[in-house]
């Protein structure tokens, strides 16, 4: 997951790489690095951390040239190092790459049978030096790169500049994001359309396969067998408008908040508040025709998934397959033409994600995305986009598109229960009217929380240890409370079922590490309760997440109860998605870790 950027025909593209690769940091900021041409010379500069040290040493050393690459990293192969980071170099070839080149081992073997000298511990490296050998043997650039491809294997997304070459730019797709920006007199590579908005919205998505050489006029795409295709220049609707906190401290809190806007906006694409019906879904995926329905994501959207599984069995009785897609991909589920499919994902790019899409639609089946990113790989080989309106998320743990993807899937299913006759009109109107209620108890809970879960957060920060527990809707939303919470704290976190506690988990239970109970007061909640005296007879520290009922019901000492707003039940994993971002949130930051951009991550991952 890295961010790659290049440039060709516009004066002095060092700066404006940088502002690209800025737009680009969420995919990866280990390290980063440009590299030019001027006076047909080639040169770079590369540093390790945050981009601000690439701009500090090209503050000191300036580079000049109106051709350019550049590339922000995530570590694949290789300790995150000036040394390692790109542009690699060698014989006059520069390259960057997103993606893992599965080879490289074998290649590196070869290449430096052959004399070749490598410098780094990484994948990228034999990249630049098997073009530059064939380069030695006399082909030009462009059969070069065509037989280096030939040998490659894996993922990637690259692109190649040749000293000597200042009039062009080469690059190449397989697997990772690569865009072409379409400029006045000038031409841009980068790894999706956020990188290019500065500079162009008209957009060609290379395909899987395709290479191609992008000179200061245009671009010559060909195919994965030399023949030269067309591919459709879009118009990007991702905006240049440089995102900024505003008068937020992190991102991460700038998007908690604007949940309540974003989730109306999401909900009301699938609402007609008006008429308190689902409004027509697109007939690609026919719910009352569909026996089982195939869903598959990674991580937080995963847990959305996990919560849609649940309304998709009880609104509308069709039986729900949930998977991991890093494990759907390889476990080769049977798979009927009664079957449809349905992947979440935020970026859009997730590698693991976009291979169960594939496998899926080898296998015939109709595929929905519920994706942030319209344009993205796997909303564009969807054959229906089910969007989530949350905007641009920069934070790299998932908040706003989080909530988002909860209420597509609630909507979806509540349409899907009305396509099979499930539901009747008063029992759609009634879910309706609870959706529709959502941002109003979002912005309440957000508002009235704040103040007490900041306080509770500097008591959560002393623990090394945090287990979550809820039943029902609440479970997949006690493991996403326990990723938030790890992933940006870095305190250790599980989510569990809360039946389970008594099944292992129990063992761990004494003073020194505090459950965290999410339970409305609903059908399971006295169930809840006795898992929670469980606890409580182990000396274990309860923190209850509940509304003023289930407070009331629980009857017992607590380290902290956090009460929510009463909602409806459909309501309710939406609605106290919030508590659990502001825990993690407040706690981060009291600890001092870097919430943004939380060590070791990135916001897409498409690398397997
Ligand atoms: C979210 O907080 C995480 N950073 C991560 O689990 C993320 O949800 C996962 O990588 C899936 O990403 P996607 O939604 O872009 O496919």
């Amino acid at each position: 997951m890295c961010g790659i950027i290049g440039i060709i025909g516009q004066d002095n593209v060092a700066p404006q790489m940088v502002d690209a690769l800025k737009r680009l940091e969420y995919r990866g900021y280990d390290s980063a690095g440009v590299a030019t041409i001027d006076h047909g010379r080639m040169d770079r500069r590369r540093a390790e951390g945050k981009l601000v040290n690439l701009e500090r040493k090209l503050a000191a050393e300036p580079l000049a040239g109106s051709i350019g690459i550049g590339h922000t990293r995530w570590a694949t192969h290789g300790a995150p190092t000036e040394n390692n980071a790109h542009p690699h170099f060698t014989g006059g070839v520069a390259v960057v790459h997103n993606g893992i080149i599965e080879n490289f081992g074998p290649l590196r073997a070869g290449l430096q049978k052959r004399g070749a000298t490598f410098n780094t511990q990484t994948d990228t490296e034999v990249v630049a030096h098997l073009i530059a050998s064939l380069l030695e043997e006399g082909l030009a650039p462009e059969a070069a790169m065509q037989a280096a491809l030939k040998q490659l294997s894996g993922a990637y997304a690259l692109a190649v500049m040749i000293e000597g070459r200042s009039d062009m730019l080469m690059a190449a797709r397989h697997g990772p994001p690569l865009a072409i920006g379409h400029g006045d007199g000038a031409m841009y590579l980068g790894s999706d359309a956020v990188a290019l908005a500065p500079f162009t919205d008209r957009i060609t998505y290379l395909e899987d396969g395709d290479w191609a050489i992008v000179t200061g006029s245009g671009v010559v795409i060909h195919d994965r067998d030399g023949a030269i295709v067309q591919r459709d220049e879009m118009r990007s609707s991702t905006t240049a408008t440089v995102v900024d906190r505003g008068n937020h401290r992190h991102f991460m809190e700038k998007e908690i908040y604007e949940q309540p806007e974003v989730i109306g906006r999401t909900l009301s694409h699938f609402v007609d508040f008006a008429e308190a019906r689902i409004r027509p879904l697109d007939a690609a995926i026919d719910f009352a025709e569909v026996n089982r329905l195939a869903l598959s994501a990674c991580g937080t959207a995963f847990y959305a998934g996990s919560i849609g599984k649940y309304w998709f069995e009880r609104y509308a009785r069709l039986p729900v397959e949930i998977d991991i897609a890093s494990e759907f991909r390889y476990r080769e589920m049977p798979l009927s033409k009664k079957d449809a499919a349905i992947f979440i994902s935020q970026s859009g790019e997730t590698a693991d994600t976009l291979a169960s899409l594939r496998y899926c639609k080898e296998n015939g089946l109709p595929i929905g995305a519920v994706v942030n990113v319209s344009e993205s790989t796997i909303a564009r080989e969807s054959d229906v986009i089910y969007p989530t309106l949350a905007g641009l998320e920069v934070g790299v743990a998932s908040t706003k598109a989080f909530t988002c993807q909860l209420s597509v899937l609630a909507a979806l299913a509540v349409g899907a229960g009305r396509a099979r006759g499930t539901i009747d009109a008063d029992e759609e109107a009634r879910l309706c009217q609870a959706l529709a209620e959502v941002p109003r108890h979002v912005t309440q809970a957000l508002h009235d929380l704040q103040p007490q879960i900041e306080r509770l957060s500097h008591e959560l920060s002393r623990y090394k240890h945090v287990l979550y527990l809820g039943r029902g809707t609440s479970f997949p939303l006690a493991m996403e409370g326990a990723l938030k919470l790890k992933e940006i704290s870095y305190i250790h976190a599980e989510g569990y079922a809360a039946g389970e506690l008594k099944h292992g988990p129990i063992a761990l239970i004494d003073e020194t590490m505090p459950v965290i109970v999410i339970a409305p007061y609903d059908s399971v909640f006295e169930k809840t309760v006795s898992n929670m005296q469980e606890v409580a007879a182990r000396g274990g520290r309860i923190i209850l997440i509940t509304d003023a009922e289930g407070a009331v019901a629980a009857g017992m000492e607590t380290l902290a109860t956090i009460v929510v707003p009463k909602v409806p039940e459909i309501a309710a994993p939406i609605v106290y998605t919030a508590p659990i971002q502001l825990l993690a949130y407040h706690t981060a930051v009291f600890m001092g870790t870097d919430v943004d951009q939380p060590r070791n991550l990135a916001k897409s991952v498409t690398v397997e």
